[in-house]
């Protein structure tokens, strides 16, 4: 094909609504790495927005006009790559060019059975905290390539770490005092969130903070240690061992406990309780503990469907779980996690130290709630009982 089929070719593919983003590869200078091209929306009408990704870190944002797209494309890959590959919902089409400027094209795009796609606002697009840009951590990680692309399989990891990180910068903002940072990650697991973790508070907000990831896998603490001195990361320590062992030398601010399996969540929180941590994270997940508690006849009989009888425990879990740090002095909120359709595990408990005092009554009102709670469903819960000392049960 020459130039102008192939601007004839784009043009027809963006005309058609099927479009979905174009990525150039294969660069002819060693600064550039790759770049992508997606139709964005604004509000002096649509654009193609280019985005090149350096070897530097740096990402690198131009618009053009839509008319001119299929033309700047060509251009752009002709002066800097050389492959551009068009993405769209109805398959993908590979174009590559020799040094004369001859393309050739492999075309798998089939127009007639495209669904359309809907062009986003600008504002529309989501800016993530750790950009979709080379990160050696998460390169080693195995969550995206040398050159900063996401892995397919990897694309909700990276958006629930990302996600993570949102709600790790509105705790850090809420920290009355942020010198000195120590910060547990318990039940840590492969680490990405510990890694994410201290990457944003060292290298994004530059902190100073020391990270402890914990778990019980020999092996997988090992491989963490060896990634952390690989980037450099000399203040975030891994050691294994189980979480009830865990006994921090200095102040800790803030806990992070994700996925933790059933009542390891418990032994999390109540760690961070018991340290006084100001802010804690957890996305608690196999709640088992209560649905072997849970009696088929309580409440008449409404829970003997033993499916039903599960999910309401695993909500019942976490809902005592708010009121137990409640009545240990921690502002408490149930959130989203990552998209719902992502994993059923996407609740994410977040609880803030407060500085006042409950009162009385409303702490013998929250009591009182808890205690009927357990007694109507017949459970006892575990954070409860390793908290029992600061609940006065
Ligand atoms: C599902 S993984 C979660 C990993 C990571 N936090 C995440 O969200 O990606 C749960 C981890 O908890 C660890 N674990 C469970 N109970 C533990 C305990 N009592 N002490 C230390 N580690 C524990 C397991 O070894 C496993 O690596």
């Amino acid at each position: 094909m020459d130039k102008k089929q192939v601007c004839e070719l784009i043009e027809q593919i963006l005309d058609s609504g099927a479009f979905k983003r174009a990525v150039l590869s294969r660069p002819k200078q060693k600064q550039t790495l790759r770049a992508d091209a997606r139709l964005v929306m604004l509000k002096t009408g649509q654009v193609l927005q280019l985005a090149s990704y350096q070897a530097d870190g740096k990402a690198l944002h131009r618009n053009v006009p839509r008319e001119q797209a299929p033309q700047e494309l060509i251009a752009w890959m002709l002066a800097q790559f050389k492959q551009l590959n068009l993405i769209t919902t109805g398959g993908d089409c590979q174009i590559m060019a020799n040094s004369q400027d001859v393309f050739h094209v492999v075309n798998h795009i089939r127009l007639d059975q495209a669904q359309k796609t809907q062009v986003q606002a600008h504002d529309a697009k989501k800016s993530y905290i750790l950009p979709e840009a080379p990160t050696p951590f998460l390169n080693l990680l195995g969550v995206m390539d040398p050159q900063g692309r996401v892995y397919d399989k990897k694309r909700a990891k990276f958006r629930q770490i990302n996600r993570f990180l949102e709600y790790v910068r509105d705790a850090v903002d809420k920290l009355p005092d942020k010198s000195g940072l120590c910060v547990y990650d318990l039940c840590c697991g492969k680490a990405y969130l510990t890694f994410a973790l201290y990457y944003y508070l060292v290298e994004v907000r530059k902190l100073d903070a020391v990270v402890y990831g914990v778990d019980r896998k020999q092996d997988v603490m090992d491989h963490c240690a060896q990634i952390a001195q690989q980037v450099g990361f000399d203040r975030l320590h891994f050691s294994c061992g189980d979480i009830e062992s865990v006994r921090p030398a200095q102040r800790v601010d803030i806990v992070a406990a994700l996925h933790a399996c059933d009542t390891a969540t418990d032994v999390a929180l109540a760690h961070a309780v018991k340290w006084n941590a100001q802010v804690i994270l957890s996305a608690p997940c196999c709640q088992h503990e209560l649905a072997g508690q849970m009696r088929a006849d309580a409440q008449n009989g409404l829970w003997k469907q033993p499916l039903l009888r599960y999910r309401m425990a695993q909500l019942l879990t976490d809902a005592l779980r708010t009121q137990v740090l409640e009545l240990c002095g921690y502002a408490v909120s149930a959130v989203e996690f990552i998209d719902p359709d992502q994993t059923d595990k996407n609740l994410l408990l977040r609880a803030v130290r407060t500085a006042k005092i409950l009162p009385r009554a409303k702490r013998e009102a929250l009591m009182n709630s808890y205690l009927e709670n357990t007694a109507r469903y017949g459970v006892s819960p575990t954070l409860a009982v390793l908290l029992r000392d600061r609940l006065e049960m």
